[in-house]
């Protein structure tokens, strides 16, 4: 897999992974289309991205909320209208609540699963007709080592991105032999916006970091994508907790029931 002259969609793209990974594609001769619900925000990460990359076409911006089905259609209609396609999608937009799942709300629960599950599957759902017509294309899904085993405090966040994962493996077997790729990146801590935009319940507070810078992250993924990785982590943390939670759960169990003990010491 290639990322030259590819029309690569990534969603979430004004900030921070999404951020990183525009500018990663477009290093690599890819044609971008951007899309964030923030157009002023959208707008200032395609002119970075131009103003950085003047040799590729300018990235094309198209605000869109990834949880509006129709806007979806649309945001994909014009990459089909204006770059001819879609080669790669990166399911890259997310949002998160940050607290102990009994003191969520139901409507905090059902932002992050609408978001980070339901809006990949409109995107998906949108961009796969016209995969399927080019008889190619990738499927990308930023999902987090939260998937791996639900984390304290992050109950609703957890459960979406294992869901996520879950409709990718299950998409991968259906489309299998049709040309089209399904791949989930599980993701560990990055230093981006998300930490400051999600709601925190009561009191809670975030352990601190270590934090990757975005970019990095963004350059691992990009490369675990030429490479034609499937379901991959791609720190070492991340890929000793899938070993360890099927070889010894045990250890993840009381390493979670820690971390919980913290978090609440923390708050109280
Ligand atoms: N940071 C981490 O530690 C970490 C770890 C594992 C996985 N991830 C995943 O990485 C992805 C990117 O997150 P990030 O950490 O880079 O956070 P971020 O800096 O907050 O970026 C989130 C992006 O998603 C967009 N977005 C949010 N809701 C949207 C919606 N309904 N429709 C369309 N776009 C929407 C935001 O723009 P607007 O608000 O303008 O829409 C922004 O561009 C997420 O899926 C996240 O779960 C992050």
């Amino acid at each position: 897999m290639n990322f030259a002259g590819r029309r690569v969609l990534i969603t979430g793209a004004s900030s921070g992974i999404g951020r990183a990974l525009a500018d990663a594609v477009a290093n690599r001769g890819g044609v971008l289309c951007l899309a964030a619900r923030d157009s002023f925000r959208l707008l200032r990460a395609a002119e970075e991205v131009a103003a950085r990359h003047p040799d590729q076409p300018r990235p094309l911006a198209w605000p869109c909320d990834v949880t509006d089905r129709p806007a979806v259609g649309r945001l994909v209609a014009e990459c089909r209208d204006h770059l001819g396609g879609v080669d790669v999608l990166f399911n890259n937009a997310g949002n998160c609540v940050y607290g102990p799942l009994e003191r969520t709300g139901a409507d905090d629960i059902s932002a992050v699963l609408a978001v980070n599950f339901l809006g990949a599957v409109n995107c998906v759902l949108e961009v796969l007709p016209v995969m399927r017509q080019q008889g190619a294309g990738h499927i990308v899904n930023i999902g987090s080592v939260a998937a791996l085993h639900g984390v304290p405090y992050l109950a609703a966040y957890s459960a979406s991105k294992a869901a996520l994962a879950a409709m990718a493996q299950s998409l991968r077997a259906e489309i299998h032999g049709s040309g089209i790729t399904v791949a989930t990146a599980y993701v560990d801590y990055t230093a981006t916006n998300i930490f400051t935009a999600e709601k925190k319940v009561g009191g809670a507070v975030r352990p601190h970091g270590p934090y990757a810078p975005a970019a990095k992250v963004a350059a691992a993924v990009i490369r675990a994508v030429e490479r034609g990785k499937q379901d991959f982590a791609i720190t070492t943390r991340g890929r000793a907790l899938g070993l360890v939670r099927v070889l010894t759960p045990g250890i993840v169990e009381r390493y979670m029931n820690r971390l919980a003990d913290e978090l609440r010491a923390e708050e109280e």
